[in-house]
């Protein structure tokens, strides 16, 4: 309230001060719109909210913009006092690059159709506090960058507005091995918001060219993860990807998107053996069968999962030489683990069917046998049984008659005693 009128006090002498008739678009320095914008208080309503018409001066002259004069940015001006609407600033103007790829964005696109909620430039880089990139000041360091694109999109009302299917992207992502080595560790080279969605060009991950979209997604992460890169592509799956496949997997089916945790943690070491069941079932089936999977069922980690034999990037068919499951190197595969493991102990058959005939027919024939016993022991000690509870129940049956027979014959006979004798 005190600084309101501080205001408005100001704004009246520079009224005073600065007559209209004297000042020409040109002269209008600095100085002068500061003498009404520079004191705190001043202040307008704007579609029901206050919108602070205060420019902090000092903060301003240190920003990348402080040698411009405000007019460079407000052109719309002409003349001291101004009327009450001023024409909004065209960053693009000067910034003839970033705009023209922004119009192109879903944040630009919303924004002409005149989304008031979509990103503007001055909502991601501000107004009169705007540094170069690299300055820990800027809005778009990546140390805040996060905030900075969590103002909206830490929003689960926003995302319901707009039907955006992650709901709360900067809680999510702030909880993830990337999120907590750029904000715990401090580490700039951890992806942020913008190295996966990028900034000026962000597209929803539906659009072919949204640096998100499922195809791209392997090149994007790969940016960082070269080594990885190299490594997928020459797998099955990075092949298949290559080939147009829309059901191989890419980086984020294995490991999420905003999630992404350490692959230490003995929680996504199980979630994983799930994951690749997803779409290999059979495999997975077989594979709870055996002692591995049965282990790992129970929540214990230390057998071999399906990485561990496979391979987690570079997965190759068994028919590939240079496959860790191939025959040359099956051995050693085991030997990872099972240090005494020979070619022998290699023949157990980590996805045993007994089911299939064709491919494992002395295990199909030794789980028919062993049914034929199983079947063949309960039949016989069941006949048993039950032959002997027959045989019990007619004793007790007829024990229980006899008794009750010569029951009957004692009284007969007791009958004849007279009572008390
Ligand atoms: C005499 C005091 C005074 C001076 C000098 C002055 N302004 Fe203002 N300005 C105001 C007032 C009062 C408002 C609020 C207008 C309203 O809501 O009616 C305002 C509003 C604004 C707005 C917001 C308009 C909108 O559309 O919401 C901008 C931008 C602005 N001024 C820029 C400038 C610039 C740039 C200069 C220097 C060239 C300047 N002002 C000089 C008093 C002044
Ligand atoms: C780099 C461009 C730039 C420069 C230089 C600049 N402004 Fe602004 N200013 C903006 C933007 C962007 C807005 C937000 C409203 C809009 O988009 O028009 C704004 C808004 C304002 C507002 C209204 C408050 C608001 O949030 O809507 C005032 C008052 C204002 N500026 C005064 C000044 C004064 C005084 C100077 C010079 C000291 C100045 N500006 C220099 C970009 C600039
Ligand atoms: C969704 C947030 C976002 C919006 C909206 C946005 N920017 Fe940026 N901008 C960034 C980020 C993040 C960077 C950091 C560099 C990078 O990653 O490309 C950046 C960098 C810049 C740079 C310096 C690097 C370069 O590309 O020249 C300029 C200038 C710039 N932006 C201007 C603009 C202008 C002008 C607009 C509006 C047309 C705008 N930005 C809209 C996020 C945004
Ligand atoms: C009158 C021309 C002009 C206007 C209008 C203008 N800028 Fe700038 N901007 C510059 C100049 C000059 C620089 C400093 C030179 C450079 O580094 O490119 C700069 C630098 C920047 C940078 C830092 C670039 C870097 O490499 O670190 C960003 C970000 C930026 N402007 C964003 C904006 C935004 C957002 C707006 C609109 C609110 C805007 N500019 C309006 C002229 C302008
Ligand atoms: C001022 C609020 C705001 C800021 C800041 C903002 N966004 Fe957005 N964003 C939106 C809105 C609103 C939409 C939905 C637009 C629509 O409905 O077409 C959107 C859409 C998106 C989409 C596509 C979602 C979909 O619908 O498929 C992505 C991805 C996205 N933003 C990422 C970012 C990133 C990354 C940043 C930071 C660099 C950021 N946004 C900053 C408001 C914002
Ligand atoms: C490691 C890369 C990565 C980082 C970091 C990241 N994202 Fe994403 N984001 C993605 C991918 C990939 C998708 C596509 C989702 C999918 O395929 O399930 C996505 C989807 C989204 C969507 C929904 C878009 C759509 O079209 O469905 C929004 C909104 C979003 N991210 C915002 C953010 C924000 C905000 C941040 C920072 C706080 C962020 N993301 C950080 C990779 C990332
Ligand atoms: C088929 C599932 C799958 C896909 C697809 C996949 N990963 Fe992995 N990733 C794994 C597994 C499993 C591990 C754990 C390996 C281990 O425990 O030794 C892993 C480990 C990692 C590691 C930790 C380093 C290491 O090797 O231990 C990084 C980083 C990584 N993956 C990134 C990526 C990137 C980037 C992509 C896409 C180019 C990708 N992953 C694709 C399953 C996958
Ligand atoms: C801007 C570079 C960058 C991008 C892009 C990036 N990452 Fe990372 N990622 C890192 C850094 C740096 C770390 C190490 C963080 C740490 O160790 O604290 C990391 C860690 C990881 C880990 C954990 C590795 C481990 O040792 O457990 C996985 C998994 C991972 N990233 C997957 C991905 C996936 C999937 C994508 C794409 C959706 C991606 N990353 C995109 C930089 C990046
Ligand atoms: C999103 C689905 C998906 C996920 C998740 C997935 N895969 Fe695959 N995988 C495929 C597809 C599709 C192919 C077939 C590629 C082709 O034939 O060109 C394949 C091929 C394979 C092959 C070669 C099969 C053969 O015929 O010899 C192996 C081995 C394999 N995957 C193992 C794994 C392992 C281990 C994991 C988990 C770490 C995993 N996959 C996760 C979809 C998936
Ligand atoms: C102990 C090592 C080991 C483990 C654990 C293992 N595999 Fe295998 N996998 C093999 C070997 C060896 C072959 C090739 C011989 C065969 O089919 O039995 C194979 C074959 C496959 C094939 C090709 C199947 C086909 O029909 O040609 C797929 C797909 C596969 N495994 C996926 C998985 C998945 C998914 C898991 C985890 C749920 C898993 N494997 C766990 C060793 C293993
Ligand atoms: C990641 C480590 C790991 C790998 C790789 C691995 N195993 Fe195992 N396996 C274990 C552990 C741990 C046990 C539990 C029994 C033990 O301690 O020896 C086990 C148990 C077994 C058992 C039943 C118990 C026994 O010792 O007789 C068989 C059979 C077996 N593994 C076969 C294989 C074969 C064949 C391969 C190679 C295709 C293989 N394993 C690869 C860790 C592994």
């Amino acid at each position: 309230m005190k600084q309101g009128v501080v205001g408005w006090v100001g704004m009246l002498l520079a009224m005073v001060v600065f007559a209209p008739e004297s000042y020409s678009a040109q002269s209008l320095s600095n100085e002068i719109c500061l003498s009404c914008h520079g004191a705190p208080g001043l202040e307008k309503k704007r579609d029901g909210k206050t919108i602070p018409l205060h420019v902090d001066a000092g903060r301003f002259s240190r920003s990348v913009h402080g040698p411009l004069g405000c007019l460079s940015c407000h052109s719309g001006i002409k003349e001291i006092p101004h009327g009450p609407e001023v024409k909004r600033v065209q960053c693009g103007l000067c910034h003839a690059e970033p705009y023209k790829v922004y119009a192109q964005s879903i944040h630009g696109k919303a924004s002409s159709k005149g989304d008031k909620d979509a990103a503007t430039c001055d909502d991601c880089h501000g107004t009169h506090d705007i540094f170069p990139i690299n300055n820990p000041d800027s809005r778009v360091y990546p140390l805040n960058l996060p905030r900075t694109c969590g103002v909206c999109h830490g929003d689960p009302e926003l995302a319901k507005r707009h039907r955006i299917p992650v709901v709360n992207a900067y809680q999510l992502y702030m909880d993830s091995i990337h999120g907590r080595a750029l904000s715990k560790s401090g580490l700039l080279v951890a992806a942020h918001c913008s190295s996966c969605h990028g900034s000026h060009e962000i597209r929803p991950k539906r659009d072919p060219e949204s640096k998100v979209n499922r195809t791209n997604v392997p090149s994007t992460c790969g940016t960082c993860h070269a080594g990885v890169l190299a490594e997928y592509f020459g797998s099955v799956h990075g092949q298949a990807v290559k080939d147009g496949s829309a059901v191989a997997p890419v980086c984020v089916d294995c490991h999420t998107t905003h999630e992404i945790r350490r692959v230490e943690t003995p929680l996504w070491k199980l979630e994983i053996v799930k994951e690749c069941g997803t779409c290999h079932r059979e495999s997975l089936r077989t594979y709870r069968d055996t002692f591995h999977g049965q282990v790992t069922t129970l929540g214990f980690i230390r057998v071999a999962r399906c990485s561990d034999c496979h391979g987690s990037h570079r997965i190759l068919r068994a028919s590939d030489p240079l496959s860790s499951i191939s025959p040359k190197n099956l051995v050693s595969t085991c030997q990872k683990c099972h240090p005494k493991a020979n070619a022998n102990f290699a023949q157990f058959s980590p996805h045993a069917d007994f089911t299939d005939k064709e491919r494992n027919p002395g295990l199909y024939y030794a789980a028919i046998f062993m049914k034929t016993l199983l079947i063949g022991v309960f039949a016989f000690f069941g006949l048993h049984t039950f032959l002997w509870l027959l045989r019990s129940t007619i004793e007790i049956w007829g024990g229980r008659k006899r008794r009750q027979a010569t029951e009957d014959s004692d009284e007969e006979e007791n009958k004849d005693e007279p009572p008390g004798s």
